[in-house]
């Protein structure tokens, strides 16, 4: 009994159970699992029950004791030895099928015990992920609830993710989120099994993360003299001790989020924007434009011109010294350093800038961003770390191994050119789009319409690309730019529910999408992240 026939296939459960087995509880999984086959009777945990859970498995155990603790107030042991005679989940990577892969899993479920198998702690994670999800909802509660039965349909569940890249981006440079609400933010994502956390952390409006050798970039950088974008200057609690906006994040900070990540099996891709959307570095250290400054990062129409000069080895010594702190920070594969969207006027005007295009036979402006780009590249990978940028940076001639975000196309292009794509489609995957045509009755947002349905429809292969470039399609993004999203509470309604449909598109079975059967799951899932204080749009209509 397969997903697609889970229904016609319960139906006949129903009919021919007998008298002994309770209902079974059809499971709402977000995102669906490949495989789940429904079986007679339901698993209890009771005060009894323990984990069991090898050296390979520990931290996934322990995780998972204290997701069950705190709502059962069950203080479930966590042992290595079996148990006879109780009731046990057990996790273990021991024998695990090869064909599960990096993220993989097993979830077998009977009346006596659960099992989780997988090859990796990451595995082993997402199993108890959707074990949780196959209790009762009040599971996700961050408070002790009692006079419930908590109960779990027997089941098999075989399951591996579709794409490797399951993404979200956030800016926090046009508002701060303190590290607290980012670390929530992550606990969000794991339920959704996302495993990508883009942290778009320095932008025209503020540079947000401590960097020792530049100390301005933050006690500068990170503050402006007001909230800007004509928002009310209440809606946000982001005001340091003098009244200033904005706010950052030490180092320390930064590492204590990097390893709540990792324990959730998320990496942590942090994005220093070059050459341009510089304009809170370059108003901390003017040196490193064209023109000198001044800079400020309280235009009110936005409107900014923070260009890196790329014609100035200085320039290129200041942004290794930052990458060189970034890369010790973050220890995943990938830096994103931006590279969309840069007017090259300054560059035109620049007899630095201009020099080196003379120098190095450069046509354009547009080549001179190729030709830093290059440059950056070569010292990120001799790093050992890999590039990746928004779409813009495609045609610059990069090595290979350089990554592409696409937001405004050249996927395809990209792809066949050998380039590793995360696809983030303005039109299928921009969160600060309106999620309704009925603009009046939502909050301000910057434009755009981008209902539920239209995200969960969406196919992150391009139609025209060849087969045998599908491996170089990591997966999908959707990307939350927040010069209208103030607060923590404004951002989870954009981002809710709509990253539940990305997961679904990143995690499950293309053959598996089925709108009705998504949002008969969402009706239950939107109860869990109720439970877990998590704001959401409360409509699940497909257009909105
Ligand atoms: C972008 O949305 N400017 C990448
Ligand atoms: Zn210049």
């Amino acid at each position: 009994m397969k997903i697609n026939s889970l229904i016609l296939g319960l139906v006949v459960v129903l009919c021919t159970a007998t008298a002994r087995a309770a209902a079974p509880v059809i499971p709402a999984v977000i995102p669906q699992p490949q495989s789940l086959t429904l079986h007679d009777g339901q698993f209890q945990i009771s005060r009894d029950t323990v984990i069991i859970a090898a050296r390979d498995a520990r931290e996934t155990g322990r995780y998972l004791g204290e997701q069950l603790a705190r709502p059962t107030g069950f203080p479930l042991p966590i042992d290595t030895r079996s148990h006879p005679g109780k009731t046990t989940i057990t996790l273990t990577t021991k024998d695990a099928n090869p064909k599960l892969g990096e993220e993989g899993y097993e979830l077998s479920v009977t009346p006596d015990r659960v099992e989780i198998h997988a090859r990796t702690e990451a595995g082993l994670f997402y199993g108890a992920q959707t074990f949780l999800q196959l209790l009762p909802v009040e599971i996700f509660s961050t408070n002790r609830v009692t006079d419930i039965a908590w109960t779990a349909q027997a089941c098999e569940i075989e399951d591996v993710p579709r794409f490797k890249w399951r993404g979200w981006m956030l800016d926090v440079a046009r508002h701060f989120s303190t590290k607290q609400e980012v670390m929530r933010l992550l606990d969000a994502m794991a339920m959704q099994k996302l495993n990508t956390f883009h942290w778009h952390l320095t932008d025209d409006q503020a540079w947000r993360i401590e960097i020792k050798k530049y100390p301005l970039l933050t006690t500068v950088g990170a503050w402006r003299t007001n909230i800007g974008f004509n928002l009310d200057p209440k809606a946000s609690t982001a005001y340091g001790p003098d009244g200033r906006y904005g706010g950052f994040y030490t180092q320390n900070d930064i590492r204590e989020v990097v390893a709540y990540a990792a324990a959730r099996h998320i990496t942590i891709v942090p994005e220093i924007e070059t050459p341009g959307h510089a304009t809170a570095a370059l108003m901390a250290y003017p040196q490193y434009s064209c023109t000198g400054g001044p800079f400020t990062t309280d235009l009110p129409g936005g409107i900014f011109n923070g260009i890196y000069c790329v014609g100035n080895e200085a320039t290129y010594t200041f942004i290794d010294d930052i990458l060189s702190e970034i890369f010790v920070l973050f220890p995943g594969k990938y830096i994103h350093v931006g590279g969309d969207e840069v007017t090259t006027d300054n560059w035109k005007n620049c007899p630095k800038c201009q020099a080196v295009m003379t120098a190095q036979g450069l046509k354009k402006e547009g080549d001179l961003e190729s030709y830093f780009i290059r440059r950056l590249e070569k010292f990120i990978n001799s790093r050992g770390k890999t590039l990746i940028g928004w779409s813009e940076i495609r045609e610059g001639g990069l090595a290979q191994n350089a990554a592409i975000m696409d937001w405004v196309g050249g996927a395809t292009e990209a792809a066949t050119a050998g380039h590793d794509v995360v696809m983030s489609p303005t039109a299928d995957c921009y969160l600060d789009y309106y999620q309704s045509t009925n603009q009046a009755k939502e909050p301000h947002a910057i434009g755009g319409y981008l209902p539920l349905g239209r995200v969960y429809a969406y196919e992150p292969i391009p139609t025209n690309l060849p087969p045998v470039f599908y491996p170089h399609i990591l997966g999908a993004q959707c990307n939350e730019w927040t010069e209208y999203m103030p607060n923590l509470k404004h951002v989870e309604y954009m981002a809710y529910p709509r990253l539940c449909a990305l997961a679904e598109v990143n995690w499950s079975l293309k053959e598996s999408r089925n709108w009705e059967d998504f949002v008969r799951r969402m009706t239950i899932h939107l109860h869990r992240l109720d439970l877990m204080g998590v704001n959401y749009r409360k409509s699940l209509a497909k257009d909105g």
